[in-house]
């Protein structure tokens, strides 16, 4: 393999610099030529390529982002779309990809690679950390530590006024974000996608609180939980308790941005120059990982179709710290 591509896809991730450097820095350092391609796999429709080099990717190692941007695509959801990206691989003498991204991407990824041949390694980097295949997202540890920073600010002022805090986080379907918020952030109660936590139970531990005179709670929310958000299960406990003065944060947006943490730089690099070290070694549609702290490669197949599950221990221990 004498070229490869590289593109970022989906949301965001602090971290994806880091790992796109280690992608061009190991491409280059194994003699292999390395192209960039923006705006996701849009850009691989549109031909939005160019040849990257070692100083392409100075000074981005601690920027949040993306230096190639990124896109949802609907196109590349259709045959002709893929096909169009196919063709503009081939004009640029692109022989494989690494694609940076989480599970819309590799799902992509999946298809393109065995329909068109054409061998695919993925990097996991998602905010979420719900990929199967790996501990650890890259990007996941920043958004923890942005959010977890939001919470202490939310705290001191809930603390002042007496008052129980709804906070929602990120996760569209998983729990992984707001679990160690809610732990690291010393909350009553935490609301995931995946617990059995019902609205009736949760009303009763903020009444208990009230009554043990706990004047101020902090409950911490996955945007994708089954009640529907922060806003509505702030409404009906309002509803039943109408004596607690509540308020409502959704920290938003401000997870997906900002300087990667060490450990998320760290992660990037590894994974960025594993993802090169498959291509040549002859890996193909597989995304690589950490487990255990050894380098795994997993299946796009595997990855998008099986479940990253939370350890139960978080929900023991969620009911131990907040009696
Ligand atoms: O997948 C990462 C993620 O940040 C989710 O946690 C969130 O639900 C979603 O992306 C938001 O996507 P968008 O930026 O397209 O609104």
């Amino acid at each position: 393999m004498k070229s490869i591509g590289v593109f970022t896809s989906g949301g965001d991730a602090p971290g994806m610099n880091a790992c796109l450097r280690a992608v061009v820095r190991a491409a280059i350092y194994h003699g292999v030529e390395v192209y960039g391609i923006r705006r996701g796999y849009n850009g691989m429709i549109n031909g939005d390529i160019f040849k990257m080099k070692s100083s392409s990717v100075s000074g981005i190692i601690q920027t949040g982002g993306t230096l190639l941007k990124s896109a949802r695509s609907e196109e590349f959801l259709t045959a002709e779309g893929k096909k169009k990206a196919f063709d503009q691989l081939q004009l640029h003498g692109i022989g494989g990809l690494v694609a940076l991204g989480g599970n819309g991407t590799f799902t992509g990824a999946a298809h393109f690679g065995d329909e068109f041949g054409i061998p695919i390694v993925g990097a996991p980097c998602t905010i979420d950390n719900d990929l199967y295949g790996t501990d650890y997202t890259i990007g996941y540890d920043t958004a923890v530590n942005t959010a977890l920073d939001a919470i202490d600010k939310i705290r001191d002022t809930a603390d002042s006024h007496d008052r129980v805090f709804f906070i929602e986080v990120m996760g569209r379907d998983s729990g992984y974000i707001a679990v160690p918020c809610a732990i690291g952030g010393g909350a009553e109660v935490v609301m995931i996608p995946e617990s059995q936590l019902t609205l009736p139970s949760i009303i009763n531990s903020l009444e208990e609180g009230w009554k043990r005179s706990k004047t101020s709670s902090i409950v911490i929310i996955a945007e994708g939980e089954v009640e529907g958000g922060a806003t509505k299960v702030a409404a009906k406990v309002r509803e039943a308790l109408p004596y607690l003065d509540v308020r409502v944060t959704i920290i938003g947006h401000v997870q997906r941005g900002g300087a990667p943490t060490a450990q998320d730089r760290m992660l990037a690099s590894r994974l960025g120059i594993a993802c090169v070290k498959a291509l040549l070694a002859g890996k193909r549609n597989v995304m690589a990982g950490i487990i255990n702290d050894e380098l795994v490669y997993t299946p796009f197949a595997e990855t998008i179709s099986r479940k990253k599950s939370i350890s139960s221990d978080f929900v023991e221990m969620m009911d131990i710290l907040s009696v």
